[in-house]
């Protein structure tokens, strides 16, 4: 259990989809990762938890129909739309996660909800059920469908540590424009599309679900963490994948508040926030970082 509290040792990073980005759709993937930012740095500053901050940044993103995951879903083989998303709280390794869930409009805030419940993973029906039963709020599918033509974007994620030093996990998918009804990724199972623990941190990844759930990624990012900075191991598990091929991104925080993030996507749209200096900071690659700095 956390009992410290450092006031200005917050942190929070969020991506958008690790994807291709076309020059016309910078400005919105910039716009909407700034928002998110925004608004999960807002409840930090004010010493609200990790959790709190990943469910608010995460809904901003659900909410914006730039990115493949709530309002910027797509649909699978039959037409219809079928989302998954997950969180987890580093200090308790609480998770909770719904998969294939339709007709929410903040899958992430069914898989806050499933967090302190004993299942850490619902799907299709039970998933909406118990969305229903705890009064989550419905979207029509006609609501959560990505523009025609706009499928080339991928789930989104938001790792923070609050100021008591907890971590915490959450992603959000659209899914995969054509997929079979019924596929799961990665972003709704721990140890594959995320995971967050105190004493090690909190990672968080986009890109080809079955590459990233085969190489176990975000179990290997814990493992290298033990030992290793958050960039190497991020590197370390893009490089993984060189096994399968496919393309991911992902983010990184260690309970320093030290971040890390690699992709080997054509784009990876990022966004960074620390509380001792405030200033958020977004990317949509890694060679845009390197030539700021
Ligand atoms: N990374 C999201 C998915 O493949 O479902």
């Amino acid at each position: 259990m956390s009992t410290t509290v450092d006031p200005g040792g917050w942190a929070l990073v969020l991506h958008g989809g690790a994807k291709e980005i076309a020059p016309e759709k910078e400005a919105a993937n910039r716009a909407g990762c700034l928002r998110a930012l925004l608004s999960g740095a807002a409840v930090l500053r004010a010493g609200g938890s990790a959790v709190d901050a990943v469910e608010a940044a995460i809904r901003v993103l659900e909410d914006d129909a730039t990115f493949n995951a709530g309002r910027g879903s797509v649909r699978n083989s039959d037409g219809e739309v079928e989302m998954d998303a997950a969180m987890m709280d580093g200090a308790t390794l609480d998770v909770g996660g719904v998969g294939a869930i339709r007709d929410v409009r903040h899958p992430v805030a069914v898989a806050r909800l499933m967090l302190r419940e004993t299942p850490t993973l619902l799907v299709a029906e039970g998933a909406q059920r118990f969305a229903a039963a705890q009064g989550a709020e419905l979207r029509g599918p006609a609501e959560l469908l990505a523009a025609a033509g706009d499928a080339a974007h991928d789930t989104v994620g938001c790792i923070a540590l609050d100021s008591r030093g907890d971590l915490a996990a959450g992603t959000s998918t659209g899914g995969l424009e054509g997929c079979h009804p019924g596929r799961l990724g990665d972003s709704p199972v721990p140890g594959l599309g995320f995971y967050a623990d105190n004493g090690l941190g909190a990672v968080a990844f986009s890109g080809d679900g079955e590459s990233i759930s085969r190489c176990m990624l975000a179990a290997h990012v814990m493992h290298r963490l033990e030992g290793g900075s958050p960039q190497a191991a991020i590197e370390s598990a893009i490089a993984r994948l060189g096994r399968v091929g496919g393309d991911a991104g992902g983010i990184v925080l260690d309970p320093a508040g030290n971040i890390g993030w690699a992709h080997n996507s054509p784009h990876f749209a990022v966004g960074m926030v620390r509380g001792n200096d405030d200033r958020p900071r977004i990317y949509l690659s890694k060679g845009e970082e390197a030539s700021h700095d």
